[in-house]
């Protein structure tokens, strides 16, 4: 479908991330506003957003509490600096941040993104291990598959080859854990896997080929999303956790997705009772209205970095917009709307109805998987021979056509709508991908 403004707006300067831009130049897809569960396109179509914008836009769109909120806070206090000044709204934050997280974690760095919130979790766990004596420590262990943003760092610790293939030698010493996915084993497995939790043991592989007193920390997502919705098996997140804590490595769980409702908890940590050293946020904090990242970690980790002069600035690292009043604001909406609505449990009352309509979509054509978590899924289909990726791609267009936003990786076809779906919403969303599977070959 040809978009009425493609002939009038220039698209040529705009490098778009994680874009193919030429196809994209040759059928734009443009939105001009959003309300709720829907965007409208600039040829005012409506799309019903099944991947909550990139899985950040938890309370729906422009949601009248968070719009209001950022309106006044825009009018009050354009910025503060970040270094040595501060603003109430961002220490109020803050507490509500380490009240709504495991017991212990009682720290909050701010950041603008999920990128910057791993970055920034790198460094504590280095400076950690620094300031304790042990700055040898300084190995760092991710994961195949894994995806933990675009900066160096991120992406030293990440697991997937094409982010990486023309990234140079990036952070030394990085090691990868094997990825949790097995479709052999895993196929259709509805929630959690039940195999898979030995997958963990690899962790102390890599210990004993480098010693434990080298590395600094190990850092996964608790759920995989970027890299294709990947659920965590049974057992495999308490494994990881013993072995780190059995050696002084410290545990990071980037929960950049998972974080603020998207498995029915304000974390994937608080749902699996499994509790890291470090957790890294973004997205949903703000319901994705503002740019925010919150590190979150444990108090005995900061107190750690607490020594010294009285005077002295306890760990050199930051941002000019770490803690930017406009997002304090919608960070601070966005947290009442989850509360207010209830949508945490909302999302736990949906979760078998979810589980029931995704995998309904096990006959359709080429569907080798389905799997779910929360309200997040994923429809893995077969490669069409010797064109990786395109038969995905194609479903992605076709949804997008037929008035569904849905996302393509790999062959992968993932959902992750906003919180604030109806039972009768997700019938309408899985009918329209459905409808595209049946049509797509
Ligand atoms: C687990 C995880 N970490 C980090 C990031 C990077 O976040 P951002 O794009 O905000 O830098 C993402 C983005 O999808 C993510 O899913």
């Amino acid at each position: 479908m040809k978009n009425p403004l493609h002939n009038e707006l220039d698209l040529s300067s705009y490098w778009m991330p994680f874009t193919g831009n030429r196809a994209f130049k040759n059928e734009p897809r443009l939105m001009k506003s959003a309300q709720g569960l829907y965007y409208t396109t600039v040829d005012d179509r409506q799309i019903m957003d099944g991947m909550s914008g990139l899985w950040c836009c938890n309370a729906g769109h422009c949601h009248p509490h968070i719009v209001e909120a950022i309106r006044q806070a825009a009018g009050a206090l354009d910025y503060s600096p970040a270094f040595q000044m501060g603003h109430p709204e961002i220490f109020r934050l803050a507490e509500r941040l380490a009240n709504m997280m495991p017991d212990g974690m009682d720290a909050v760095f701010f950041t603008n993104s999920g990128s910057e919130s791993v970055d920034t979790a790198l460094k504590i766990a280095l400076g950690y291990h620094h300031a304790r004596g042990e700055a040898q420590r300084t190995r760092l262990v991710g994961r195949q598959r894994g995806y933990h943003g675009s900066g160096f760092g991120g992406t030293s610790v990440g697991g997937i080859g094409n982010n990486r293939i023309a990234a140079g030698p990036m952070l030394p010493g990085v090691f990868h854990l094997p990825e949790t996915y097995d479709l052999e084993h895993q196929a259709f497995s509805k929630g959690q896997p039940s195999w898979g939790a030995h997958l963990a043991n690899d962790l102390s592989r890599i210990i004993a080929s480098n010693h434990a007193s080298t590395i600094a920390a190990v850092i996964v997502e608790p759920f995989a999303g970027s890299g294709g919705v990947l659920v965590p098996p049974v057992g495999y997140l308490e494994r990881l956790r013993e072995i780190t804590e059995a050696h002084g490595i410290l545990l990071i769980f980037d929960e950049v997705i998972t974080a603020f409702g998207r498995l029915g908890w304000a974390s994937a940590s608080e749902r699996l009772g499994v509790v890291p050293d470090i957790m890294c946020t973004a997205k949903g904090l703000t319901s994705g209205a503002v740019p925010m990242g919150a590190v979150v970690v444990q108090e005995k980790i900061r107190e750690v970095f607490m020594k010294g002069p009285p005077t002295a600035i306890e760990f050199f690292h930051g941002y000019t917009y770490s803690g930017h009043p406009l997002a304090a604001a919608a960070a601070h909406a966005a947290l009442d709307v989850y509360e207010n609505e209830s949508l945490f449990e909302h999302v736990r009352g949906l979760e078998t109805s979810w589980e029931a309509g995704l995998h309904a979509l096990a006959d359709k054509p080429n569907v080798i998987d389905v799997r779910n978590f929360g309200l997040a899924g994923a429809v893995e289909l077969r490669p069409r021979d010797g064109a990786p990726t395109e038969r995905a791609m194609a479903v992605f267009r076709e949804a997008f056509d037929r008035g569904l936003l849905v996302r393509a990786t790999a062959d992968i076809v993932a959902l992750a709508p906003p919180l604030v779906i109806s039972e009768t919403e997700i019938d309408q969303m899985l009918g329209i991908l459905g409808d595209v599977l049946d049509d797509i070959d």
